[in-house]
């Protein structure tokens, strides 16, 4: 877990804010949710035996006994908050996006850590191609607009209850002609999750599954037209992807659609964004027949591929010199920061040079100065740091407020 400081959470805000302008221009509202939830949450909707509730979750017991856990997603609790509060009451689609902390007990490596962040976007109440596509626009669109390349969408069809049994059936026949080969993980996985074995990473186990069957060679009708349909969007958006169907995600509650945008520029942790439809979940905890897709990204990781952060404007420097200009300056800095400029200030009594010396080191275009001469005038000195010329001006705040604006420099 890890601390983001001062001279970090620029960028971080800088990522944020690029994706809450551009969510809101797609039509999706804001939720936040606790960080805390009921164990049961996401042992129902993640499932029993994925590897996040069976060993990364942190869970602990309440005094009166309750069992509770750090989210370890976001999607089980959008779910849960849109029963809870009736929210299809809001419209036949809700568009919601969450930004926040999750947490995964696993073994830190680079690229994962046990606090990591999230932003995430889920639509709720829509079933069509479309809603799966606007949501993978949407998040294709944010990456490109923070400069994230080097990256592909991979995508696939989970199948659905309809035609999922009898694929799984087969893998599992499969996996048993080949059990001698499979790794001890994948000798229990075949039976507990198949498909988990189509992405393990051991030599013998790519070897033996070769030839493994395929969901998407498996499709029902339903499924292989939402599927069609799902392609046939994605490309008339120009939005590139490749078909993976070995994409296993880590949790159970999806259903036909299923994608991650991955790159090999952050070494063994290949994802920077996962997703997919999960028809059935909203129903399974007492809401009504809704269907859902969403994705999530992990904010650090999006963060160690977006582009430079673009340069914030400087801040201004009010210096002052002698008592009572020390309190000329401390009331104009105030109104000045009302008025949206950032405004740096000694705040202990120092010499001029070494305000100077502060304003230069916090890379200040401009420095106003009220000595005892400005004070006597109720004028104020304007430098400019980059050309060194200096000219008074009235000590008038919605003035100063205009030409700042206009200096490359204070808001
Ligand atoms: P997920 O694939 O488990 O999906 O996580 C989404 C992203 O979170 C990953 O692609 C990765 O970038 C990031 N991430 C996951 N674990 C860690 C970690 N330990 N350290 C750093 N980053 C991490 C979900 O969570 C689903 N709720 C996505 C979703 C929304 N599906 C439908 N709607």
């Amino acid at each position: 877990m890890s601390d983001v400081l001062p001279d970090e959470s620029g960028r971080w805000r800088w990522v944020e804010e690029r994706a809450r302008a551009l969510f809101h221009a797609f039509g999706y509202d804001e939720i936040r949710t606790p960080i805390l939830e009921r164990t049961e949450l996401f042992v129902r909707s993640l499932g029993e035996s994925t590897d996040v509730v069976e060993k990364e979750m942190y869970t602990f017991a309440t005094g009166s006994g309750e069992s509770l856990t750090l989210r370890p997603e976001g999607t089980a609790s959008v779910v849960r908050s849109f029963v809870q509060h009736a929210l299809a009451q809001r419209g036949p689609a809700n568009r919601l996006y969450y930004l926040g902390p999750m947490f995964r007990h696993e073994r830190p490596q680079k690229g994962r850590s046990r606090q990591f962040h999230q932003i995430g976007a889920e639509v709720l109440g829509a079933g069509s191609p479309e809603a799966d596509v606007e949501i993978i626009a949407m998040l294709w669109a944010f990456l490109g607009e923070i400069g994230v390349d080097g990256i592909q969408l991979e995508l696939t069809s989970l199948g659905d209850a309809a035609c999922r049994p009898a694929y799984l059936e087969r893998l599992r026949n499969f996996a048993e002609s080949r059990v001698g080969e499979l790794c001890e993980n994948c000798t229990r996985r075949r039976l507990t999750n198949p498909l988990r074995i189509l992405d393990c990473k051991v030599e013998g186990c790519r070897k033996a599954l070769a030839d493994a069957p395929l969901m998407t060679e498996h499709l029902c009708e339903p499924c292989r037209t939402h599927h069609g349909g799902v392609e046939r969007l994605l490309a008339a958006l120009g939005i590139p992807f490749v078909a993976n169907p070995r994409i296993v995600r880590g949790l159970d509650y999806y259903v036909r659609t299923a994608f991650e945008v991955t790159t090999d520029r952050l070494g063994a942790q290949n994802a920077v964004a996962g997703g997919g439809r999960y028809d059935g979940l909203i129903a399974s905890f007492g809401g009504p027949d809704a269907p859902g897709v969403g994705f999530a990204m992990g904010l650090e990781r999006v963060l160690e591929l977006a582009a430079p952060t673009p340069a914030a404007a400087p801040p201004v420097f009010l210096a002052s010199h002698g008592d009572e200009s020390r309190r000329a300056a401390f009331g104009l800095a105030h109104r000045l920061r009302l008025g949206g400029v950032r405004v740096e200030t000694s705040l202990e009594p120092t010499s001029m040079k070494s305000q100077m010396r502060r304003a230069q080191k916090l890379g200040c275009a401009t420095v106003l100065m009220i000595g005892e001469s400005e004070l006597a005038a109720g004028t104020v000195r304007i430098k400019d740091m980059t050309s060194g010329a200096e000219e008074d001006a009235a000590r008038d705040v919605d003035a100063l407020l205009a030409r700042l604006a206009r200096a490359p420099s204070g808001a």
